[in-house]
């Protein structure tokens, strides 16, 4: 049996006719090829797998591509923006965020998405929300050095702007 299910992935409307066990990020690297998005542990423990639905950051590997039907997806690949990065790829990069680069486009979904969570201003506080992305290679000084440092800018902007 299959089901035909309409989603906008990063900013194209696409229609994909799915047995309904499929899972968002079966969907997504297999039918769509969009490999950005990392496959770990496919049971919710690693966070590779992180992509956003309408902003907010969840775990492609535990959403059924039905339970997305109609809403925003935004993957790595949707992330810069006329061949620009995003602030927070090229954060990373600055930060010498990444080894392997196997967890890193979940590491910058989520830390996308924290921007626009509630997050204390401290180190701790950012490990805290970023504590369901695992990085094997032990990544996570600079990670967080590269989330400060965008989070830091933006906090200087508004400043500047109110100033
Ligand atoms: S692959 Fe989804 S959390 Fe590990
Ligand atoms: S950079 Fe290798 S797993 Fe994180």
């Amino acid at each position: 049996m299959t089901i035909e299910i309409q989603l906008t992935i990063n900013g194209a409307a696409h229609t994909i006719a799915a047995d309904p066990r499929t899972t968002l990020l079966d969907a997504l690297r297999e039918r769509l090829r969009l490999t950005g998005t990392k496959k770990g542990c496919d049971v919710g423990q690693c966070g590779a797998c992180t992509v956003h639905v309408n902003g907010r950051r969840v775990l492609s590997c535990l959403t059924l591509l039905a339970s997305v039907r109609e809403q925003e997806v935004r993957t790595i690949e949707g992330l810069g923006k006329n061949g620009t990065l995003h602030p927070m790829q090229q954060a990373f990069i600055e930060c010498d965020g990444f080894q392997c680069g196997y967890c890193t486009p979940g590491q910058i979904m989520s830390a996308v998405a924290l921007l626009d969570e509630p997050c204390g201003p401290s180190d701790d506080d950012v490990r805290e929300l970023m504590s369901g992305n695992v990085c094997r290679c032990g990544a996570y000084p600079n990670i967080v050095d590269a989330i400060q440092q965008v989070r830091g800018a933006a906090v200087d902007a508004n400043s500047n702007r109110a100033g």
